[in-house]
């Protein structure tokens, strides 16, 4: 029974996807679509990546589903209408642009929605159901599976994602609006072994890449990180660089440890001995966590050639420091 009642999920997703793109497609979707190409998107891409329109009635797409056989509750357990007494029953998204979001097998199992102008919450995305996951799942996979490229690019959101598979960076993932968990560096394990973190550049992106080295690195992911500076983020910088521009940063990035450092370095006047000297304790004691010697010994390398400190003392407090902790 329960399988049963997911492959519905799945049918009333997938009902509900073509029909925000019939929705698209029809004069009602006017606005949206040029909302969409008015973000650079081709056909094409709106094509490949099922975008879609939730029309401004608010019942409108619970009653189409009701009318293909499906049940309230079932349409409740898909997760695409809410309740309450003074409303009845009405659609969760409403007047929105329509990402659907699919599995790594192209089902699609839950929304994003955004609005079209300033309005709040900017993108609305389904709840977790019985086969929406978000911390097992990423967007863009069920195509970026198949690029050839031996590591993926992790972005923050779906539009960063269409921007560059569009620009031909079809190894583009991203999280569904939630930090980058371990279940999602084993998913990623299991295609690449590399990634390059392509985040905004806002300070909020900064901690997310912060935050992401060490849970890839726990899952045994090489990390390196992409700045998307001068502009906020992916889609931004391709629309106003263009591709060959973001292949530089590409070449560019930074290995993700040494971005951590880099990022650290920022809270301590390294002009001063005290300065220099506590950040470098904390550098030690990072450094100490990698417990291949080899692998050891090359970061302290590089950290004593970038922060200009004799490489004997470095290692030395390297020791010392992991003797403390341990
Ligand atoms: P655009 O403004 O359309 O370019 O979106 P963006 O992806 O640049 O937005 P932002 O950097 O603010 O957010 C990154 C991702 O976080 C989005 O793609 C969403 O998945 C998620 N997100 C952003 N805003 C919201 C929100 O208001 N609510 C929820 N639940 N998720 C959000
Ligand atoms: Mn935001
Ligand atoms: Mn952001
Ligand atoms: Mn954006
Ligand atoms: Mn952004």
């Amino acid at each position: 029974v329960k399988a049963d009642l997911r492959s519905t999920l799945l049918e009333i997703n997938k009902t509900a996807a073509k029909y925000f793109y019939a929705q698209l497609k029809s004069n009602r979707g006017e606005t949206a679509y040029r909302y969409l190409t008015g973000r650079a998107l081709s056909d094409e891409t709106i094509t490949a990546f099922g975008l879609g329109y939730s029309s401004k009635y608010s019942d409108d797409l619970y009653r189409y589903l009701r009318s293909k056989g499906y049940t309230e509750d079932q349409i409740r357990q898909a997760g695409l209408i809410n309740t309450d007494e003074k409303n009845g029953v009405y659609d969760k998204f409403w007047n929105r642009v329509m990402f659907p979001i699919m599995d790594v097998n192209s089902r699609v199992i839950g929304f994003g929605g955004r609005v079209m102008g300033d309005g709040k919450p900017k993108y609305l995305n389904s709840p977790e159901t019985m086969i929406f996951d978000k911390s097992r799942n990423l967007y863009g996979l069920n195509r970026a599976r198949t690029s050839r490229k031996p590591y993926f690019l992790v972005c923050e959101g779906y539009m960063d994602v269409i921007a560059l598979h569009q620009a031909g960076f079809t190894n583009a993932v991203a999280s569904l609006g939630t930090a980058l968990t371990s279940g999602h560096a084993s998913l990623i394990k299991r295609y690449v072994q590399e990634v390059y973190l392509t985040y905004d550049s806002d300070d909020a992106g900064t901690r997310a890449a912060l935050r992401a080295v060490p849970i890839l690195k726990e899952a045994g992911i090489t990390t390196r990180v992409i700045r998307m500076d001068p502009y906020k983020d992916p889609d931004e910088f391709i629309k106003n660089l263009g591709a060959e521009a973001f292949e530089e940063r590409i070449g560019k990035a930074r290995n993700g440890f040494m971005f951590s450092l880099e990022t650290l370095s920022k809270n301590y006047d390294l002009n001063t001995p005290e300065g220099k000297t506590d950040f470098l304790k904390e550098a030690a004691r990072r450094l100490g966590t990698f417990e291949e010697e080899l692998e050891r010994n090359n970061y302290i390398e590089a950290v004593a050639k970038e922060y200009q400190v004799d490489m004997g003392s470095l290692k030395k407090l390297v020791s010392k420091t992991a003797i403390q902790d341990g």
